[in-house]
């Protein structure tokens, strides 16, 4: 019998769901102490959904309603989220800002992956902003998730180099091969207690040394 404690994330998608996808994998290969035990999206056609259920796991649409408010949408969406009762709920390509009464119910649980070395480019199309921009390199951010729009403290990045021949898909899909070793290597660690996000930063990069270490071997293309 395992001597970890079961902990469980509720992870939030509106897309293809290659991160949903790499928590998955991560977890069933002992590499993510964090137990994915439900999947909720605001897109009832988003591709993460068929995943999640050929996988087995409990899914759910919460989409807004004509007219709805968004806090009232976030309170939906917050019980729906809470009946799983998660200890992380990780926005995996959630592509919808979330009200406050949703990042109030969980407060520093919710952690968010972005396509940017935050605070550099928030918001959408963070790849495209990077490429007009002129930065010669990029990456990923994971980061908690308070009241603003990818403004949460940050918990671990990764770096891509900007090459000359790349677009904005090229960019993001050679970001993303990142997202998907970081996201799941930090949902480890918090699951383990091995992160603790209310830790002075520098204490929580030396922790994160070694995690990021072994992101390096794909970096050279
Ligand atoms: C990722 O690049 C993530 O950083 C951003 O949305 C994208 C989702 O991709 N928030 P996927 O649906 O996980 O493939």
């Amino acid at each position: 019998m395992s001597s970890l404690p079961r902990v469980r994330s509720v992870v939030l998608v509106s897309g293809r769901g290659s991160n949903l996808r790499a928590i998955w994998e991560a977890h069933r290969a002992g590499r993510c102490a964090a137990s994915p035990v439900a999947v909720l999206s605001d897109r009832p056609g988003a591709a993460a959904l068929r995943f999640a259920r050929a996988w087995g796991l409990l899914t759910e649409v919460v989409s807004p309603e004509r007219g709805e408010a968004r806090e009232r949408w976030s309170e939906r969406l917050a019980d729906a989220v809470a009946v799983h009762r998660p200890d992380w709920v990780v926005l995996a390509g959630f592509m919808r800002i979330l009200g406050s009464s949703f990042v109030q119910r969980f407060p520093e649980r919710i952690v968010n992956v972005h396509p940017s070395l935050l605070p550099a480019f928030p918001g959408l199309d963070a790849p495209r902003q990077a490429l007009e921009a002129g930065v010669a390199l990029a990456g990923c951010t994971v980061h908690l998730v308070d009241e603003g729009v990818d403004t949460g403290p940050i918990l671990a990045q990764a770096a891509v180099p900007v090459l000359p021949e790349d677009d904005a898909d090229r960019l993001h899909a050679r970001i993303q091969r990142q997202e998907h070793l970081l996201l799941p290597a930090v949902l480890d660690a918090l699951a383990r207690g091995r992160l603790r996000p209310a830790r002075p930063p520098r204490w929580r990069e030396a922790v994160f040394v070694k995690e990021t270490a072994a992101l390096r071997a794909p970096l050279a293309e």
